[in-house]
């Protein structure tokens, strides 16, 4: 997750003694609080003669292959007086371990749920009291020691746990309240329904197990079932293939960010704050090139590679992760397309609630889009630190841009004015970004220089 202290936390290490800016009143004052303790003796007793030593305490022995001296006067590191502050690997496994303390406290509420010994409504109460996007927000954002890069992971696992525990909680729900139907019509109904299931099907409550929790967890689904389908076996060549896909489209990605997009990026920085317009968009269109195809790239390496991979382990059926979204004749058959797990969960969880509660779909689709747009700048603005709304106002946009594509463009018409959207959209969002961010952070010293 980036490493923006580590060379500082091993440097104090080594000197064991309190850096000044942790209040230690500098190198004096450190000196002072490590003594030498004799043999045997405490500290404050009177020093052993000190060999000479070099600046980090170290006796001369430099010059040998053997060191007479491996031992030397040191705090350890969970001592205040360590003055050791690096604990970012912590954190790491914090955001790791606590990503289950959140999935198995959802799966204990359900658990008591199902057996009647919670209501429905403490268990809503407790499974929004487990709101799992305000932790690593709240980390991202107090934490300065965490890297934009390393913020965005985060944040998107936590997202993605957060879709899957919202279904997971749905799903036992809508099961809850087909056992309380079932139990109120006559016996023979509820027999008939069993014994269609009857075969290997798990039904409610049987599904409440922790190795079906994280099997749902670790699935390339956002959507919860009880009986999955799976395949039947794990294709050897299928999943090599795979994974050199991702091995090499990883590779392939991390260089042209590296050495066409940051430098095209960086050469538009310049126009933009002179407000050269007629350079802006020609640094726009010329950073549209690499958007594109990298974000073609990134597409097929995710929603085919790196999504087969996991199924392929995990023997998921579903490999529908993505339908032909590229002949889009319309912005809505694009959204319907290009990402179906997130387009499922939207349906399932969001969509078809709402539209049955009596709205109507007008409402519910911006309701949906309004969501998306909330989760798009969630995981853009908190990682830079910066709230700007660009990419909420761009999800947000779909909306009268699916109604004027559809209006004014049919047929191949209508496929060439998606493709432009997105060759032409993403690259506007991303410079708005990166020139905020970089006016932020980099002017100063910039003007400066
Ligand atoms: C908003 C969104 C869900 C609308 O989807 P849509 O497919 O255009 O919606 P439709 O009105 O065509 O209806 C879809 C479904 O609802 C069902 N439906 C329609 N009216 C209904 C009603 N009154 N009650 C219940 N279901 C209804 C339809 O039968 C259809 O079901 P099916 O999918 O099983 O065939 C979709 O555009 C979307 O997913 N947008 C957000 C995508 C996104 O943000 N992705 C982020 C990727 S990074």
């Amino acid at each position: 997750m980036g490493d923006r202290g580590g060379a500082g936390g091993s440097r104090r290490r080594r000197t064991g003694s309190r850096p000044s800016s942790q209040g230690g009143g500098g190198p004096a004052a450190a000196e002072e609080e490590v003594r030498d303790v004799g043999p045997g003796g405490r500290a404050g007793a009177a020093p052993a003669p000190a060999p000479d030593k070099d600046k980090n305490g170290d006796s001369d022995v430099g010059s040998g292959h053997w060191d007479l001296r491996c031992h030397r006067l040191q705090d350890s590191l969970f001592s205040s007086d360590s003055g050791f502050s690096n604990y970012r690997g912590i954190l790491n496994w914090c955001v790791v371990m606590l990503a289950n303390v959140f999935a198995v406290a959802a799966f204990q509420v359900e658990k008591r749920l199902a057996v009647g010994a919670l209501t429905e409504q403490a268990g809503l109460l407790l499974h929004v009291v487990n709101t799992i996007l305000c932790f690593p927000a709240a980390v991202a954002l107090l934490l300065e020691s965490i890297t934009p890069v390393g913020s965005v992971l985060a944040l998107m696992a936590y997202t993605i746990l957060f879709l899957k525990l919202f279904s997971y909680r749905d799903v036992n729900l809508w099961c809850r309240e087909r056992r309380a139907k079932a139990k109120a019509k006559a016996a023979p109904a509820g027999k008939k329904a069993n014994g269609g299931a009857a075969q290997r099907a798990v039904s409610y409550p049987d599904n409440l197990t922790y190795r079906d929790l994280y099997y749902f967890l670790c699935a390339p689904t956002l959507c919860y079932e009880l009986n999955f389908p799976r395949s039947p076996r794990i294709r050897k060549r299928f999943l090599l293939r795979r994974l050199l896909e991702m091995l090499f489209l990883t590779q392939l990605q991390v260089g042209l960010i590296q050495q066409w997009m940051v430098p095209t990026i960086q050469n538009s920085m310049k126009p933009f704050k002179d407000m050269d317009y007629s350079r802006i968009i020609e640094r726009l269109l010329k950073l549209a090139v690499p958007n594109h195809l990298i974000w073609l790239i990134f597409f097929y390496w995710f929603f085919h590679s790196c999504m087969n991979a996991v199924a392929e382990l995990m023997q998921f059926g579903d490999r529908e992760f993505y339908r032909d979204w590229w002949n889009s004749e319309s912005v809505t058959y694009f959204w319907q397309n290009w990402n179906i797990p997130v387009h499922k969960w939207c349906l399932r969880h969001f969509y078809k609630p709402m539209l049955r509660r009596g709205s109507s779909k007008w409402v519910a689709r911006t309701g949906v889009f309004f969501a998306s747009a909330f989760f798009h700048e969630y995981l853009v603005s908190i990682p830079l630190h910066m709230f700007r709304l660009w990419a909420f106002t761009g999800m947000m946009a779909q909306i009268p841009l699916a109604w004027i594509v559809s209006r004014f463009f049919q047929g191949n018409y209508g496929n060439a004015a998606v493709w432009l959207t997105l060759i032409i959209g993403q690259p506007v969002a991303v410079l708005m970004y990166v020139h905020d961010y970089y006016v932020l952070n980099y002017e100063a010293p910039v003007a400066g220089a």
